[in-house]
Parts: structure tokens; sequence; C-alpha cells
């Protein structure tokens, strides 16, 4: 069995622990981390000496054969915020996870329940289940834990009696908005707004998000249309009994590959799996194939080309063909990385043009960052990455931005009340929070550390595919927005299921992908201790 941290001393794995020194073996395409030596002895003493310790040392401790990994994360800020490692009691789901289980089931389906978890004592990137195991949380609630659990940021918020209001007193935000509403819009989410826009809406969740961003591209599209916002009579009338001309028949192109969310109108345009659709009836809208890149990206630079080519002319022929249909293309959704598709990638060049399609068709575009928003890539938004001399038209978010809804520019602004609407129309205790995230983000630097540790993750990912090529491929990935794909999906949750009971908390994607979808406070040293765990995974694997 291969260890994986790089020993070769004929002692017992018990008798001696690795010292990796994070970051200074970065691109060297090695393992990232870097075997010395101690004795058991000589690291209790470094540790109890606590701030001597250097901060970005981890400590791995291998357990014989059982590959449990111990992590000592030795800067002391961070001992409030994160525990030192997983600590695993029983499989997971242990007893106690199972007899929950067994109840919920009685009161409704929970065959997708994985485990039910202590949130109280979950911290940081540690994920506690009710069974007392700890574990490394690299799935985050699907990719919705902006800071971690429990930051102290977040609990002092909590605290403050000001604030207290906003959580006790839900208003219906569109017609009785608290005093402070447009301040903290201000203080929140228009301080990170992409560029271009100047409107907000916020919203429930990410489905509502982009069922009301369709809406609001509807409206826009019929208003350029009829050339003025009044409606007919007939139109008026007609729209009473879902009939045109008062419901027109305009479409929203997606791809295939594509989630966009489980309401109606969402589900016409998510193509990622059938038990989603699967039953509700759909619209017949234009769906356009995604391109499926081939990796390593850099010995498929024409094929990928190619590819991206044919997936952008049939984009500008569905369009065509819809608008003779009479089902007029009235918007483009596209995800900046297919996430619950399979973590499907496209170069920047690909939406770049996607974008200047939509212009050229007079169609609105609409970037659905529900998953890739607030930060996950590197950059606070991933379409950033494009530099999009036209900025997108509309913006969806969701997960970690802690509230849904979307951007917009203002020709989208809706032309009279109660057209975007709903009761709670999202919920000011979440921007209260949200505007919390964002000083954390910003005072911590978190952008940046994305980047960083997704380095280290991407380059330790990409020497285990070297190592276990019959196990992993396409290793891909932005920031920490990693993933790779296994030979299939039995596999792939085999593998899961194996990390998880090493102590490791790990998502799917499409098919057969395993995706990484960590807090912005996953750092480098989280990184290293996931690269070993898992490397004992990959070399147990039967
Ligand atoms: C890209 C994307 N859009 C929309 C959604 C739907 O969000 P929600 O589950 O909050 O409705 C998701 C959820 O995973 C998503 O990943």
């Amino acid at each position: 069995m291969n260890s994986g941290c790089g020993c070769n001393a004929g002692a017992p794995k018990t008798s001696h622990l690795c010292l990796p020194v994070p970051g200074r073996d970065q691109g060297s395409g090695t393992l990232p981390f870097r075997p010395s030596w101690k004795t058991v002895d000589e690291l209790r003493s470094i540790v109890d000496q606590g701030d001597t310790v250097e901060p970005d040392i981890l400590i791995i401790s291998f357990m014989a054969l059982g590959y449990r990994y111990i992590s000592q994360a030795a800067a002391k800020t961070d001992v409030q915020l994160d525990y030192d490692g997983p600590l695993m009691k029983t499989e997971v789901p242990g007893p106690r996870s199972r007899e929950l289980t067994k109840q919920l089931s009685e009161i409704q389906n929970a065959d997708a329940v994985h485990f039910f978890c202590n949130y109280e004592e979950s911290r940081g990137n540690y994920l506690v289940d009710v069974d007392g195991n700890r574990m490394l949380d690299l799935y985050s609630q699907i990719s919705s834990i902006p800071i971690g659990y429990n930051h102290p940021a977040l609990l002092k918020l909590l605290q403050q009696p000001q604030n207290l209001s906003a959580f006790i007193n839900r208003p219906a935000l569109g017609i009785l908005p608290p005093e402070n509403f447009t301040a903290k819009l201000e203080e929140s989410l228009l301080s990170v707004a992409p560029n271009g826009m100047s409107q907000i809406i916020t919203m429930a969740c990410g489905s509502c998000s982009n069922e009301n961003a369709f809406k609001s591209i509807f409206m826009w599209y019929r208003n350029k249309e009829r050339g003025h916002s009044k409606a007919s009579k007939e139109e008026l009338e007609t729209c009473m009994i879902n009939q045109f001309p008062g419901c027109p028949d305009y479409s929203i192109l997606s791809f295939m590959g594509g989630f966009h969310g489980r309401t109606m109108g969402c589900l016409a345009t998510t193509h990622s799996k059938a038990i989603h659709k699967l039953d509700i009836p759909s619209f017949d809208w234009p769906i356009a194939p995604f391109p499926r890149l081939k990796y390593p990206l850099e010995d498929f630079v024409k094929e990928n080309q190619q590819e991206e080519a044919h997936c952008l002319e049939e984009v500008e022929d569905l369009i065509v063909k819809y608008r003779k249909k009479k089902k007029t293309v009235a918007g483009i959704i596209v995800e900046p990385i297919q996430s619950e598709g399979g973590d499907n990638h496209a170069s920047d060049d690909f939406f770049r043009k996607l974008r200047e399609i939509a212009r050229k068709h007079g169609c609105a575009f609409l970037v659905d960052e529900v998953q890739t928003g607030c930060g996950a890539t590197g950059k606070f938004w991933a379409h950033q990455y494009w530099g999009l001399e036209d900025p997108a038209d509309a913006v969806t978010f969701s997960k970690k931005m802690l509230t849904g809804g979307f951007f917009h520019k203002e020709e989208l602004r809706p032309d009279a009340p109660y057209r975007i609407f709903n009761t709670w129309l999202g919920d000011p205790s979440k921007n209260l929070m949200l505007a919390e995230v964002l000083n954390v983000i910003k005072r911590e630097n978190l952008l940046s550390n994305v980047v960083h540790s997704g380095q280290v993750l991407y380059n330790g990912l990409q020497d285990l595919q070297a190592r276990y090529p019959h196990l992993i491929s396409r290793v891909r990935g932005r920031g920490t927005f990693c993933s790779f794909d296994t030979p299939s999906d039995a596999i792939r949750n085999k593998l899961i299921a194996n990390a998880r009971n090493k102590g490791v908390v790990l998502g799917g994607s499409g098919e057969r992908s395993i995706r990484f979808r960590p807090t912005l406070v996953f750092r480098e040293h989280h990184a290293h201790l996931f690269l070993n765990i898992f490397d004992g995974v990959l070399a147990d694997f039967i």
C-alpha cells in the first residue's frame, strides 16, 4: 500500500509522521507535500509549543493500515474557526443516522439522505454528523456554504440585538420593506454587482431566480416587439386563458447538460438527468449541444476549437429554426461551468462568441451563476473570466450568496408592479448575513485563497491522475471548483462512499464525475489533507 507521503523509510507507519511544508512544491508536478520525518515525540513537543509551529505546517499522522490521518493546522487564529482534522467513530451513515433516516422515511421519501448532521458542532470546513463523525466537507451543502460552518463573524452578527428583528419579522418585501432595505442591498448585493448591472431583485432560491429572470426576459422582449409597454385588450383577455397573443410562444434556448432548477419553466431548460424531468409537461424550447472538451486541453486545442465552433453553429441554427416555427428565442441561458450536469467547461472564447450571437439575434443573455458565483472559481463571478465587452443582460445567483435573486440591466426592469413579485421576495436577514460574508471575503482575501488552494488541489489531482489513470481522468477546474471523471457511476459512488468513511465528504456530478465544492475558507492545508486521504482511498480501491 502506498501512503503517498513519499516515505520510503522502513519504520512502521505509526512511529513517524509526515510534516509537509505546503507551497514549496507547487507546479513541480510532484505530490504537493514534502516529506520531513519526525518522531512522534518530536512532533508532540512541536505541537505543545503551539505558536512556535510554522502556521502552514500540516501534521499528518499515518496510522497503520487504516489510513486515518489527523491534521493539525498550527495557525492559532484558525482554532476557533476550524477543527484540526477528520475524526471518524463509525461508518457513515452510522447507527444514529440510520435510525433517524428510518423515522423520516415514515413521513417522506428520504432516499436521498446521506446522513444526519450536527450543525451545532460543525466548524469551518468540518461537518459533524449525529454519530460524532467529523468530516472534511468538500461538498459544503451542495456548494452553498460560503465561509464555513458557524463562522464567528456570523455568530456575532446574530448576537447583536439590533439585528434580531430581521430574523424574527420576515416581511413581504415587495410592499413593506424595512427602513434599511435599500442600504443593506447596496452594502451587500450591489457591492458585488457584475459589470453593467444596476438593478437587483431578490428571490428565495436558485430556481425561482431563474424562473423570474425568464419572465423578465419575456416581458422585455414583448415590449421590444410592440414598441411600447401597453398591452391590447385582446392580449389582456387571451393571457387569462393561456392563449396567444396574451401568452406569446417565446422560448429560452438552453444547453444539453445544463441545470437551471426544477420549477416548471426552469425544468424546460434543465437537461442534466432524466429523473428531474420525468412525467413533467414541458415546452418545446431549443436545446443546443454544449461543448464536450477533451483533456488535457493543451493536447486537443484544434479538436476542442472545432467542437466549440460546432456548438455555436447549432445555437445560431436553432435560433433561426425556432423563429421560423414562431417560437422565437427571447433569451439564452448558460452556466459558466455546467455544474450538476458533470462539470463541463468551455473556453472563455466560446462564451464571448455566444454572447455575440445573443446580441446579433436580439436575445437576452442570461448567465446562471447559482453554483459558480460567490468566489468559488477564484473570481467573484465566474463569467468575469470571459472579459465580455458587452456585459450579460442578467445574472442569477443563490447558494453561497445565501439569498437567491438576479442582477439585470435597466432594459429588463419590469414596467409595472407585481409583474415580478412574490410574497417574500427573498429575506432581509439573508442580506444582513451576506453583507457580513462579503466583509469576511474581503478582509481575509478569500478570493486569493481560493486561487491558491485551488491550484494546490488541482496540481494534486493531476498527480493522482498520473498515478491512478484507471480511476481518474479529465481533471479540470477553476479555483477550487475542480472535478475529475471516474470510469463509471458505480466506481464514482464507491469512491465517494470510501472517502466519506475516511473522513472526507465529496459530491458527484453528471454521470461519473466527482466535484469539489469546498467553502471559501478551504485552505492549502485542507487540500493537502484531502490529497493524502484520497491517495489512500485510491490505493486501497478494489
Ligand atoms: C446552476 C444552477 N442553477 C439553478 C439551480 C437551482 O437552484 P435551487 O436548487 O436553489 O432551486 C442550481 C442548483 O443546484 C444550479 O446549480
